[in-house]
């Protein structure tokens, strides 16, 4: 593995040329510290490629690189937000190469599509990290690591939270679920996990999954269109907390209500505070945790692989879930 350090003043100008050079604008390219010390060998340049600002959960992710990758801690982040598109990844990261830093590190906002990039990242002796989301199998050899979570584990707490909480009833249970972005790896295992569970009752029934890209207004959109198409909705299982605010106003519009003794059952994931301010207040029923707080696991494989110490080929971050009877003593904790 070929790690470089580069001079910071080459690496400014690069990166101003590179901006210079494109006429349409960039992400937000930041860290451009024109303070910067000329003779700074030690630095090491990180250049991330991160999805969106499409979710709380996102901005807290986000928050959580920009505050470990900083020139105090010995890096200079170049940091990308890709506004969703797989195409402004596949140009950030082509960026980070050609100005040569010594780490890649990116969220892929869908598992497959990135062969030709990683291949050129490859070639080029960079290593790549993979944050939050996953790819698939077969570039497995394309990257080095990856620091997130267990989103199928994830689906799997929803469905074994409710088998608990449905008990030994055996009655029809009718289910829709709010589906986060379309090939996005945390979409894939969450609705895997669920529907493993689901499969095991012969009494629940998922009317339909509905795509709503983990954003409050298409949650919203598509919890108003699923309670026109299936008046009998008993439990709502949506992908993020972002779609269930959405979902939440579509419901509270329709007339109905959620919770702990409402008509419907609501399960959310990522657990952002105003969502466990709704989890206390019964209006949400189980909340599975998606932990943002990666960069610090990020910064610790990167000091191994300076140090040419072993690494693993995944870390997973600690989640948990919440419920009403346990979420208080985590709220004023929260910072996202
Ligand atoms: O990939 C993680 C998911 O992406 C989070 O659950 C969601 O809020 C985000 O947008």
């Amino acid at each position: 593995m070929k790690i470089r350090r580069r001079n910071i003043i080459g690496l400014l100008l690069s990166l101003m040329l590179l901006l210079c050079g494109c006429g349409e604008e960039q992400g937000t390219t930041g860290a451009i510290d024109h303070k910067t010390p000329v003779n700074d060998g030690g630095t090491i340049v990180v250049g991330v490629s991160q999805v969106g600002s499409e979710s709380v959960w996102r901005s807290a992710n986000s928050k959580s690189v920009q505050e470990v990758f900083t020139k105090e801690n010995g890096y200079y982040l170049i940091f990308d937000n890709a506004r969703q598109k797989q195409e402004n990844q596949v140009k950030a990261i082509r960026n980070f190469i050609s100005l040569q830093v010594d780490y890649i590190v990116f969220s892929p906002i869908t598992e497959d599509g990135w062969e030709t990039v990683l291949k050129e990242a490859k070639d080029a002796g960079i290593p790549v990290i993979l944050m939050d989301r996953k790819l698939e199998n077969k570039y497995d050899g394309l990257y080095t690591t990856w620091v997130g979570s267990d989103f199928y584990g994830e689906g799997v707490k929803a469905g074994r939270w409710l088998e608990d909480y449905l008990g030994d009833k055996t009655e029809q249970v009718n289910m829709v679920v709010l589906k986060g972005t379309k090939g996005a790896s945390s979409m894939i295992g969450r609705t895997k996990g669920f529907q493993d569970v689901a499969k095991e009752h012969s009494n629940w029934k998922i009317l339909e999954e509905a795509d709503a890209d983990y954003t409050t207004a298409k949650g919203e959109e598509e919890m108003e269109r699923l309670l026109k198409t299936y008046p009998d909705i008993d439990v709502l299982v949506s992908q993020n907390d972002d779609m269930t605010f959405g979902a939440l106003k579509a419901i509270s519009a329709a007339g109905k209500s959620t919770g702990v003794g409402g008509e419907i059952t609501v399960i959310s994931f990522d657990a952002v505070k105003r969502a466990l301010e709704l989890v206390e207040k019964g209006v949400i029923n189980l909340d599975v945790e998606c932990n943002p707080n990666q960069g610090e696991k990020l910064a610790e494989v990167i000091t191994r692989l300076e140090k040419k110490q072993n690494i693993e080929k995944a870390y997973y971050v600690d989640e948990m879930i919440f419920t009403p009877e346990k979420v208080g003593l985590y709220i004023k904790d929260r910072t996202y």
